[in-house]
C-alpha cells in the first residue's frame, strides 16, 4: 500500500473500553442477529438519557431517515423542506418515497436551516420539515416547531451530528415527532456503521417496529403478545446485528468521558485559533446562547475557495488532513432534476466552497493537536 501523506488524519475511530469483551460475549451467547441483549441495552440507555419514549437502533442514520419517510406515509408528489447544505441521505430518504425535496438556504452563522426562509417554501403539498443540527449545534427549534404547528407539518430532526447536544436545555432529537442519529465511524459515539430512530410521538412506535422488521409484527411475536407473526405493512430490514450493538454499548457506557474529551479538543482549537482566524478573515463556529453543542466538529470558513484550497495544501505539506464538507444538494445532478439552480441557496453555495473541517477524534492527542494549530497559525490568507 502506498504510504499516506498524512501523519494526522481527519478521523480515527477508537475504542472506549469494553468493545471486544462485549462482542465476544454476544458471540458466545449465540445471539448475533438484531435486538439482542446489547442492542436492547443501547436502546434503553438512550431512552433514559434523552428521555425519549422509544429508540430503535438502525443500520445507519440513512436507514433511520428512510424509516421516518415510511412512517410519515410520504407519497409521490409530497414536498419535504430541508437544507441544501446537508448529506444526500437527508433528501434521498424522502425522494425514495416519491417526494420532492424543497431546498432551503442556511443561516450564515450556524450553517443550520434558515428558519426565516422556511415559510415562503411551504405549499399545500408540504408534508414535513427536516432540520439538520449541523455540527451538533441546534437549529432554531422554537420557530421551526411553531411553523410546523401552524401548517400541520411533521418535523424530523436529522440529528446525525448532534447526540447529547441541547437547545434551550432540551436534548436535540427530542423536538420532532421523529429524529435520527448516526453512529458512523466519524461520529462521537460509533459502531462503524449504525444509527437510531428516536420516536417521540408514541402513536408511531408500533408501526416503527413493524417497518424495521420487514413489515412484519415479529417484535410483538418475540414479546409473546401474539402466537405467530405475519406481513402487515411496508417494511425492510433496518436492524443491526447485536455484534454492532455490543460495540456501541461499550461506547455509550463512556459517553460522558467521550463528550468531555471532545469538549476539550473543541475548546483547544477555539482558543488557539480565534485570534489568527479574525486577523485572516476566517469565520469560526458560532454557538448561539440557547445551544449546548455536541462537540462533533471544528470547522473554519475561509474567505473564498482559493484560500481554502491553499490551506488544504498547506496542511497536507505538514502531513495534516483537512477536509471539506457537503456540496449543495440543489446543485447536485439530482437536485438540478428537481429544478435547483445556481443562486437558489447562496449561503449554502458559499459555505460549501469555503468550509474546512479540522482533524477531530476522541483519541487526538494534545501534541498532535498542537501540530495542527501551529501549522494553521503559520498560514496567512493571501
Ligand atoms: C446530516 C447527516 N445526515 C445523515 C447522514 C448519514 O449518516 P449514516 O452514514 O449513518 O447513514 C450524515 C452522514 O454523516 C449526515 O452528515
Amino acid at each position: 500500500m502506498p504510504k499516506s501523506p498524512y501523519n494526522i488524519v481527519f478521523n480515527r475511530p477508537s475504542m472506549a473500553g469494553n468493545e471486544l469483551e462485549y462482542i465476544t460475549d454476544a458471540v458466545s451467547e449465540a445471539h448475533i442477529s438484531g435486538d439482542g441483549l446489547y442492542s436492547r441495552r443501547c436502546q434503553t440507555t438512550l431512552q433514559e438519557l434523552l428521555g425519549v419514549p422509544k429508540v430503535l437502533l438502525t443500520t445507519s442514520c440513512t436507514h433511520a431517515l428512510e424509516m421516518a419517510a415510511l412512517l410519515l406515509d410520504i407519497q409521490a408528489g409530497d414536498e419535504v423542506i430541508l437544507p441544501s447544505f446537508t448529506f444526500v441521505s437527508t433528501a434521498n430518504a424522502f425522494v425514495l418515497r416519491g417526494a420532492r425535496p424543497v431546498f432551503c438556504d442556511i443561516r450564515p452563522d450556524t450553517l443550520n436551516i434558515d428558519e426565516t426562509q422556511i415559510e415562503n417554501l411551504i405549499t399545500p403539498r408540504t408534508k414535513a420539515l427536516v432540520p439538520v443540527h449541523y455540527a451538533g449545534v441546534g437549529c432554531e427549534m422554537d420557530s421551526i416547531l411553531s411553523l410546523a404547528n401552524q401548517y400541520n407539518l411533521a418535523v424530523v430532526e436529522d440529528n446525525a451530528h448532534g447526540l447529547f447536544g441541547k437547545y434551550k436545555g432540551q436534548f436535540l432529537g427530542t423536538f420532532g415527532s421523529l429524529a435520527t442519529q448516526s453512529f458512523h465511524e466519524t461520529k462521537n459515539i460509533t459502531c462503524g456503521e449504525g444509527g437510531a430512530i428516536l420516536i417521540n410521538k408514541a402513536s408511531l412506535i408500533e408501526r416503527a417496529e413493524i417497518i424495521r422488521e420487514k413489515g412484519t409484527n415479529r417484535s410483538r411475536f418475540f414479546r409473546g403478545e401474539i402466537d405467530k407473526y405475519t406481513w402487515v405493512d411496508l417494511g425492510s430490514s433496518y436492524l443491526p446485528s447485536d455484534i454492532l450493538g455490543a460495540y456501541l454499548y461499550a461506547q455509550l457506557e463512556h459517553w460522558q468521558e467521550i463528550q468531555a474529551r471532545r469538549k476539550n479538543i473543541w475548546e483547544t482549537y477555539d482558543s488557539a485559533l480565534r485570534e489568527w482566524a479574525a486577523a485572516n478573515h476566517i469565520q469560526t463556529p458560532y454557538i448561539p446562547e440557547e445551544c449546548e453543542q455536541a462537540f462533533h466538529m471544528y470547522y473554519l470558513l475561509l474567505p473564498d475557495l482559493n484560500a481554502r484550497t491553499a490551506l488544504i495544501e498547506h496542511l497536507k505539506s505538514r502531513g495534516i488532513m483537512g477536509v471539506f464538507h457537503y456540496q449543495p444538494l440543489h446543485l447536485s445532478k439530482i437536485g438540478q432534476m428537481f429544478g435547483g439552480l445556481p443562486g437558489d441557496c447562496p449561503v449554502s453555495e458559499s459555505a460549501s466552497d469555503r468550509l474546512l473541517r479540522l482533524p477531530f477524534y476522541n483519541s487526538l492527542e494534545p501534541d498532535q493537536q498542537e501540530l495542527v494549530t501551529k501549522a494553521l497559525v503559520e498560514f496567512h490568507v493571501a
